[in-house]
């Protein structure tokens, strides 16, 4: 078996994206994009992996740890000189080395595989993965010799007339044989319009001393697109986001309107859940099986069991059980459990709270710190009276609880088992098992006393 090492270039600043996050760190449906490309890599069978950053390096690194080495490169001064950074870490060594830019996020494992197998099948010392682009503007041009092999690349700033007519680009992914790479590196100038050493200029050296050059051309140009401003960076978005979209609907997943469901790289979802429009769900959220999710509803790293219902409704860093129905507009704060058949109705906010097996709440309320036992019923407008404008106290309420509408309950407080609580009461002092609690100002009618007011006057 051929050794093969992958270098990742990431080091540039990326001026164009006009940004304070370093170019190869801005996300595509949810990860960063040179994120995607080693992941992608960590799919092939490659023994060491080496991303070459600068810009932003300690992001970079903490971003990318333990799915790749890094060696710095101190000075932007072209992508021959970015892999050249890679030397003490390669350079000796034999095999096959995979050269890709940190910001072409698109280009799938199936081309990487395929460009790999034609690399080490034709025994190349060069492979260059190409496409035809529609409008070329920006891109190195593959330039052919008579014969149709691949003779050299041409940087789009210095190329003539003839060659900025030619529509095959580089897509800036390579293979390489290792040795023969790191020699030819040694005589790269930086003769150019941009005064950069230019990787691409590898393969002329390598022609020059009649080795075998070869390109592997993919059909598809959209997945080689280089992101190198926020037009390429939404348009990335969008590819990718169909690409998602695709992938659940082929493992049975419903969804209505996929151009208006935004899903993250990461997210799971079980078969015949129903997806409504605009619906976004995010970071590594898990969706079960038969649940109908939105329209309009955002999650945010949830994990979500099956046949649950969210309606309109926002929810982060929370875990939902099974049966549940939430919404519509109902805000499920971090930090909550919601356990089995519960249901959090209209105008709801749920936040850092357990909410036991077949509980209620059903509108218009506010339940924050807070830990609701089984089958217990949350009236209408009741609220956990949880901080005191410094600290956060703990609501306890047991099994089988009974709260009356638009109660406050001022925390530290426990409600035991099966107590009721009666509606409009504002609760200080914990209630027993059973009992009744009313907490409110008795009723006082004072008979005739309108007709006394209106003759006063
Ligand atoms: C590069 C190729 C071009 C190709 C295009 C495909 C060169 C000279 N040109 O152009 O032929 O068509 O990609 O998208 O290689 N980088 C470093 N260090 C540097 C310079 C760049 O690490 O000193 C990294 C960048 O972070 C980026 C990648 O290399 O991820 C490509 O650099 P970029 O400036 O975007 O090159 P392009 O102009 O797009
Ligand atoms: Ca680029």
């Amino acid at each position: 078996m051929i050794n093969r090492f992958a270098v990742i270039l990431a080091a540039g600043q990326g001026t164009r994206m006009k940004s304070k996050l370093y170019k190869v760190l801005h996300p595509v449906c949810g990860k960063p994009m040179v994120e995607h490309v080693v992941d992608h890599i960590s799919q092939l069978e490659v023994n060491h992996v080496v991303t070459v950053v600068g810009y932003g390096a300690e992001m970079v690194k903490e971003r990318l740890q333990g799915k790749s080495d890094f060696v710095i490169q101190e000075e932007q001064l072209g992508t021959a000189h970015a892999v050249m950074q890679a030397k003490d870490a390669l350079g000796d060594k034999r095999g096959t080395t995979l050269i890709i830019c940190g910001d072409t996020p698109l280009i799938t494992v199936e081309t990487m595989s395929a460009l790999m197998k034609q690399h080490e099948e034709t025994g190349a010392k060069a492979t260059v993965l190409t496409a035809h682009a529609e409008d070329p503007t920006g891109y190195g041009r593959i330039i052919r010799n008579a014969d149709g092999d691949v003779a050299k690349i041409v940087e789009h700033k210095d190329a003539n007339e003839e060659e900025l007519k030619v529509k095959e680009i580089n897509t800036g992914t390579y293979c390489f044989d290792n040795e023969a790479l790191f020699e030819a590196l040694d005589n790269v100038s930086n003769e150019n319009a941009q005064g950069e050493y230019y990787l691409p200029d590898v393969i002329e050296i390598l022609k020059a001393k009649n080795e075998l050059v070869t390109a592997y051309s993919t059909e598809d140009f959209e997945e080689t697109l280089g992101v190198n401003d926020r037009i390429a960076l939404a348009e990335a978005e969008r590819i990718m986001r169909a690409r998602i979209n695709k992938k659940h609907m082929k493992n049975g997943v419903t969804i209505i309107d996929p151009a208006n469901t935004y899903i993250d790289t990461d997210v799971v979802i079980g078969s015949d859940t129903v997806i409504l429009p605009g619906t976004v769900i995010q970071g590594a959220s898990k969706i079960g099986e038969g649940c109908e999710i939105g329209p309009n509803s955002e999650i945010n790293n949830c994990e979500i069991s099956h046949n649950t219902f969210v309606q309109q409704s926002v929810l982060s860093d929370s875990s939902i059980g099974s049966n549940v129905k939430i919404g519509p507009f109902a805000h499920i704060r971090p930090d909550s459990d919601i356990q089995d058949e519960v249901k959090i109705g209209n105008f709801v906010e749920i936040k850092k709270t357990y909410f036991g097996k077949g509980s209620k709440a059903s509108h218009l309320s506010y339940i924050g710190d807070a830990e609701v036992g089984r089958n217990v019923n949350i009236g209408c407008g009741s609220i956990t009276v949880n901080y005191d404008g410094r600290n956060k106290f703990l609501t306890k309420i047991d099994d089988d609880v009974f709260v009356g509408c638009n109660s406050n309950l001022v925390a530290p407080v426990t409600v035991n088992e099966g107590a009721y609580i009666a509606a409009g009461s504002t609760i200080t002092d914990d209630v027993p098992e059973s009992a009744l609690a009313i907490a409110r100002a008795r009723q006082v009618n004072k008979e005739n006393y309108v007709e006394k007011l209106k003759s006063n006057k």
